[in-house]
């Protein structure tokens, strides 16, 4: 899928009917008054589709949680936009605004689960309710519901802290489902629990997908997260490299993958090709039917290699034989002639 000639919109106009999200050229850098600032995010743009499970993946620090909250409106990404299927940008939304939007729109579920200690489990679930005003009767019916859906209701007096990980991780759900949002956020939603809730949550997403149109984005390293993806993103170093559709192996994504094309028109390649790659800095391309093939121009040049020392991303020095920055990630640039 190619970004590169979408404009920016102004306006507020609803996406096309089949979009829950657009995502347009996000790009994130923390600490940014700092010396060691961390590029994070480094032009992400994909779409959502109504009635999808789309799936995140990608190595630890490469981005997922920074691309989630900033999609959610709890972080403010340094460019780039979000378009919700009425057409708001929430990056331009003031933030009293934000949270108005979050209540009725989306549900999120933290990768810490951020429950409210001091307050029963049942209060936990109840509060998004609370803050949009649903009638009690109503808020005490749909709280027994998810509760019972997700096999919590016995504990329903306990705080938090007196209840199993994976307890509270389901809790942390029927809360972001309490409002019946047309999209949910999950990072990591089955992180703390066995296989056999972790199927019960994800056969409810499931459910939920088929009969109200709800869309899910899911970050995990969980396979089975896989097997309910309608797709997969895979995320490297705060760039989108692949795509992935129905049926993913986690074990062996090269069988599966096809490249992405950021909005710049580069691709990044996967991790193992460039292993293969590596020590030739230029190469020539050819097309042919199934797509195309690199050839490593020349001979390897030992002192070329060795000029660049230092990331251009986050300026830290890169030791001999490596090939990505050990701090952000950012890998050294190759040319294609
Ligand atoms: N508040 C922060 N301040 C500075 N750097 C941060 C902050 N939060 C995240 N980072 C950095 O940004 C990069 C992306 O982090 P992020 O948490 O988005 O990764 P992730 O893919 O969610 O990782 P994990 O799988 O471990 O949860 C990492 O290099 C991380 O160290
Ligand atoms: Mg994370």
């Amino acid at each position: 899928m190619m970004y590169g000639d979408v404009k920016r919109k102004v306006q507020i106009e609803p996406l096309p009917e089949s979009l829950a999200l657009q995502v347009i050229d996000i790009y994130h850098v923390y600490g940014l008054e700092h010396q060691n600032k961390v590029v994070a995010l480094k032009g992400v743009s994909f779409d959502i589709n109504k009635s999808e499970i789309l799936g995140i993946i990608g190595p630890s620090g490469s981005g997922k949680s920074t691309l989630l909250l900033a999609l959610g409106g709890m972080l403010k990404p340094i460019a780039g936009q979000i378009f919700y299927s009425d057409g708001t940008d929430i990056t331009k939304l003031p933030e009293e605004d934000q949270f108005e939007f979050r209540r009725h729109n989306i549900g999120y579920i933290f990768q810490e689960q951020n429950l409210i200690p001091y307050l029963t489990i049942e209060k936990n679930i109840e509060m998004p309710m609370k803050l949009v005003n649903t009638p009690f009767a109503k808020r005490k019916q749909r709280v027994k519901e998810l509760m019972e859906t997700l096999g919590i209701w016995h504990r329903r007096a306990h705080t938090p802290k007196r209840i199993s990980g994976g307890e509270q991780q389901r809790v942390a759900i029927a809360r972001a489902l309490a409002n019946n949002p047309s999209l949910i956020f999950a990072d990591e939603p089955t992180g703390n629990v066995d296989i056999e809730t972790s199927t019960q949550i994800l056969e409810l997403f499931n459910d939920l997908k088929e009969e109200t149109e709800t869309s899910f984005l899911i970050c995990s390293h969980d396979p089975i997260v896989g097997d309910f993806s309608d797709r997969t993103l895979e995320i490297r170093d705060g760039i989108l490299i692949g795509e992935h559709l129905e049926g993913i192996d986690l074990t062996n994504l090269d069988s599966s993958r096809f490249l992405v094309l950021d909005n710049q028109n580069r691709i990044t390649l996967p991790e193992n090709a460039l292993k293969q790659l590596q020590g030739t800095l230029l190469y020539t391309w050819d097309i042919i039917e199934e797509g195309l093939i690199l050839k490593p121009f020349g001979k390897t040049d030992e002192k070329r290699e060795r000029k660049i020392k230092n990331c251009t991303t986050c300026g830290v020095e890169i030791p001999k034989g490596s090939y990505s920055c050990p701090r952000c990630g950012a890998k050294l640039t190759r040319v294609v002639r």
